[in-house]
């Protein structure tokens, strides 16, 4: 028979695990949920007497003033947390391996097998280990076999697969309200059981007919599929978004119209500078490396032409701006709105900006960033990372860093618009227009601006996927 769940335990206290685990505490009172993180200053954060949390994601904050104390705990005891729990969730990072074999597509697992070890190493009662992280298939199979190779006599370990499909900056609605519960257990007995003891968590919010129990390896492609065919579509919408550019077309008419399909439906097809985000790419690579093990090239060609759409749309809208500034920009000053890779989060992981910027600079333009909230030192990291030959003092030669946007557009020659943060909408734009030197030209690579309305100021306006020939 299924355990009840007394006390949880969430090994990495990152965006995947931080909000999922706050929400399981606050919709679970007699759950206990401890939080566990090597990070010490992560955990300080999470910690905090002023709920100066280590990230930024709306609601959370709510969640987390009324739960922590209550039965949600923040610690870096990472064996105290093993040791007590009935169940486990595994939430530790998965990045791209940047060496070896895969350098590049697969995914690094060191963090997950270091987790799993510990597990192995100080529990000694049976545990429900919980595959949270994305990682490629079969990953849940390794886990089982470090798991079974290293326990004592008498503990018996279950592992589940329940991947998260929250997006971020609506990670509290989403973990809320899901589409879905996805749980993946092998078929036998104490498969079931094990899934079922999770179901039943979760069963304290989601309605049972959205909680989806599969098979293990089921479950763990699941994940990358659904990230893969979400990017596929906006892939899809931005190939589109050059045709209308060199058509006349908009793309906002031929996505409304499409959409309507109900078959395809009109969510997630708002073309952009090119998606980013810690997931899209990293799945679709996993995907990539995962069918090129499989020995299936056709596969894997398929999945990597969505990543190779994304790399051509940045580029082709760098190459907009520069073209539109009479094919120079060098020693030209530009704005760019937005760093976060979507708006209400502070996330760069990817971020389409970093590329932007990165190809402005190598054409020798000045460039002054502003983003509600992403903080300084995160820029200047990711930027010396998109640089690698170029020495920090040459790249701040090269940028600033805005307050506000009003101040970021103050004399300038171009504004890039790159996030689509809500508050670029309702800047005053008269003032903006009234201090550039002209023509004035922005760039929306988000379609969140009024065209029409800039076009009456004076503005030169270039949108992703609107042709100017009519
Ligand atoms: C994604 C998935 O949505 C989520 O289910 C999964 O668990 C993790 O990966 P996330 O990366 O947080 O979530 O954000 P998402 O809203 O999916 O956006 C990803 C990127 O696509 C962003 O850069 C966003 O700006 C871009 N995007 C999204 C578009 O360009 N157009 C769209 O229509 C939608
Ligand atoms: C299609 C479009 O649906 C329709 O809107 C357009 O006007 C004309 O083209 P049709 O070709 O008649 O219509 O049939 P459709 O139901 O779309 O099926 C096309 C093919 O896709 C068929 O071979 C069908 O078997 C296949 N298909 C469809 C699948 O293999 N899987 C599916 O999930 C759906
Ligand atoms: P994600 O977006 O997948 O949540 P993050 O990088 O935000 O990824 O969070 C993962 C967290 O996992 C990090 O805070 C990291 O310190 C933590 N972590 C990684 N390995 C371990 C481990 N073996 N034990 C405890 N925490 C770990």
């Amino acid at each position: 028979a299924p355990v009840k769940v007394s006390k949880i335990c969430c090994i990495g206290a990152g965006y995947v695990g931080g909000p999922t685990c706050a929400v399981v505490a606050l919709k679970c009172p007699h759950i206990q949920v401890t939080i566990v993180d090597l990070n010490q200053a992560r955990i300080d954060a999470w910690n905090s007497a002023d709920f100066k949390l280590p990230i930024y994601e709306p609601g959370l904050e709510e969640v987390v003033r009324q739960a922590r104390g209550r039965n949600l705990f923040f610690s870096t005891d990472v064996d105290k947390g093993i040791r007590e729990a009935d169940l486990i969730f595994v939430s530790v990072n998965t990045p791209t391996k940047k060496s070896g074999v895969g350098a590049g597509f697969a995914a690094d697992l060191n963090y997950v097998e270091s987790a799993t070890r510990r597990i192995a190493a100080v529990a000694t009662t049976n545990k429900i280990v919980v595959e949270k992280s994305t990682v490629p298939c079969r990953t849940a199979e390794s886990m089982r076999t470090i798991l079974e190779a290293n326990s004592k006599p008498g503990t018996r370990f279950d592992i589940l697969s329940n991947p998260e499909f929250l997006a971020e900056g609506t990670a509290i609605t989403d973990l809320f309200k899901p589409d879905r519960v996805l749980i993946g257990s092998l078929q036998t007995q104490e498969g079931r059981d094990a899934c079922e003891a999770l179901a039943q968590v979760y069963a304290n919010w989601v309605p049972r007919e959205r909680i989806l129990t599969v098979g293990l390896w089921s479950s763990e492609l699941s994940k990358l599929a659904a990230n893969a065919m979400l990017a596929q579509r906006i892939s899809s919408v931005n190939a589109l978004s050059a045709i209308c550019e060199a058509t006349g077309a908009n793309i906002d008419e031929v996505a409304h119209a499409v959409g309507f399909d109900s078959r395809i439906g009109p969510k997630f097809l708002r073309a952009s500078v090119g998606f980013g985000g810690s997931c899209f790419q990293k799945d679709i690579l996993n995907l990539v490396y995962l069918s090129e093990s499989l020995h299936l090239p056709q596969v894997a060609a398929y999945w990597r032409q969505v990543v190779e759409m994304n790399e051509y749309q940045k580029s082709r809208f760098s190459k907009t701006v520069v073209d539109t500034l009479f094919n120079t920009i060098t020693g030209k000053h530009l704005a760019v709105l937005g760093f976060a890779f979507k708006a209400d989060t502070g996330d760069t992981r990817e971020s389409a900006s970093i590329s932007l910027i990165r190809d402005f600079l190598q054409e020798r333009a000045y460039v002054t960033i502003y983003d509600p909230k992403v903080d300084d030192a995160q820029i200047w990291l990711d930027l010396s990372e998109a640089l690698p030959s170029w020495p920090i003092e040459t790249i701040k030669k090269h940028v600033s860093i805005a307050r506000s946007a009003l101040e970021a557009c103050r004399q300038k020659e171009g504004i890039v618009i790159a996030t689509e943060w809500k508050e670029f909408k309702e800047i005053s734009w008269q003032a903006v227009y009234d201090q550039m030197s002209k023509p004035a030209f922005v760039f929306d690579g988000r379609m969140i601006l009024d065209v029409e309305k800039l076009q009456q100021i004076g503005f030169t306006v270039k949108v992703i996927g609107r042709g100017d020939r009519l």
